[in-house]
């Protein structure tokens, strides 16, 4: 990666800082340059807490859980003890990746390829027909571990485990999910996005309602008219929300939150939230995992899940098409950056953290 090529990108996003009314959207090779996505990876993702997994699926001893990190293979485990680690999933003899499954339960982690077998706390206890290989001492092998922490229900990996813990991070988060018993929410289904495209539109889309008037006219519009959104102010925290209030009587207004770099989450007061679990795998491509979760006294109500993941369906079928087609325009020879309404004013919060963090 060209140093110089980062700094010339970072100096090309000047104007995004500007204030609000003055500002511009991101320039179109923030979206596609390879190398912005290589320093991306470890400056956005590799430097602080990113949400991999949510407690429940971690309850009991020996039960794991794998996730990408920006395409970083590493696997979580609740050890026999009870602690929690979170262990690359690379082989430390030719890198397979040893896990497969999104989740399960195991007393130990084998390597499909030639089984070596590491314990739950990464350490090597077995590698087979390796007695001839001069010097080479097992008890020396160990899969790296990163820092990981529980908070609110999610489980958060730091590939760079110098960060302070997630709850100094942003006090008043800490504050909004305990109002919102984000702790106590439980899973009542996922849909599952491919997305072909950089994962910056889908945050950038996600965090404003503007484009409920073309995107979404017939469904959020009439209910939740973009114009009438207002971002919650949060200062110097990595996060922000766009709050909806709903036009239609016994509606629940709903919260759009994103902590930064990738912790999207549409909360409905009373009702649960819906975790965007988005994981950013290549310059152009992304996987979108939406998990709908609901409080403890609606979790045994399935006609009432079933109709939030079926919006949440139609609602993000929607958002598909014109994700694709922001992709498409931006790798255009004449795309370039646009200016922002007021109601952007999250996109251009999340713009500022993101460029703060590649200026590094
Ligand atoms: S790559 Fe894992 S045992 Fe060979
Ligand atoms: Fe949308």
């Amino acid at each position: 990666v060209s140093a110089s090529n980062i700094s010339r990108l970072v100096a090309s996003a000047e104007r995004c800082l500007l204030p609000l009314d003055q500002a511009t959207t991101l320039p179109p090779p923030l979206f596609n340059d390879p190398e912005w996505f290589e320093v991306e990876r470890t400056r956005v993702f590799h430097s602080g807490w990113v949400a991999a997994a949510r407690s429940a699926e971690l309850a009991q001893p020996n039960q794991f859980v794998t996730a990408t990190i920006a395409g970083e293979p590493i696997v979580i485990v609740r050890t026999a003890n009870g602690r929690l680690e979170a262990l690359s999933n690379v082989c430390r003899h030719r890198s397979a990746t040893i896990v497969g499954e999104r989740s399960g339960s195991a007393r130990s982690l084998q390597c499909p390829y030639h089984q070596w077998t590491y314990s739950l706390d990464g350490r090597l206890r077995a590698a087979p027909n390796m007695d001839q290989a001069s010097g080479f001492d097992k008890a020396k092998v160990c899969l790296p571990r990163f820092a990981v922490d529980e908070w609110h229900g999610w489980v958060l990996v730091n590939v760079d485990s110098s960060a302070a813990p997630m709850s100094e991070a942003a006090p008043h988060l800490d504050l909004l999910f305990t109002e919102h018993r984000m702790a106590e929410v439980v899973s009542v289904g996922t849909l599952n996005y491919p997305s072909p495209w950089n994962w910056k539109i889908s945050v950038e889309n996600f965090l404003e309602s503007y484009h409920h008037r073309g995107v979404h006219r017939e469904t959020l519009e009439p209910m939740y008219p973009g114009a009438q959104s207002f971002i919650t102010p949060t200062g110097e925290e990595p996060w922000t929300a766009v709050d909806h209030v709903s036009v239609v009587e016994g509606d629940e207004p709903f919260i759009a939150l994103a902590m930064y770099p990738s912790l999207l989450i549409a909360i409905t007061r009373g009702v649960g939230m819906a975790w965007f679990r988005l994981d950013p795998l290549e310059v152009d491509r992304s996987h979108l995992a939406i998990e709908v979760f609901l409080l403890p006294e609606y979790a045994n109500d399935d006609a009432l899940g079933d109709l939030i993941v079926e919006g949440l369906r139609v609602i993000n079928d929607e958002d598909v098409p014109i994700n694709e087609r922001t992709a498409k325009g931006l790798r255009s020879n004449y795309a370039e950056s646009g200016r922002v309404s007021h109601l952007e004013e999250a996109t251009w919060h999340f713009r500022q953290w993101l460029i703060a963090r590649m200026s590094d």
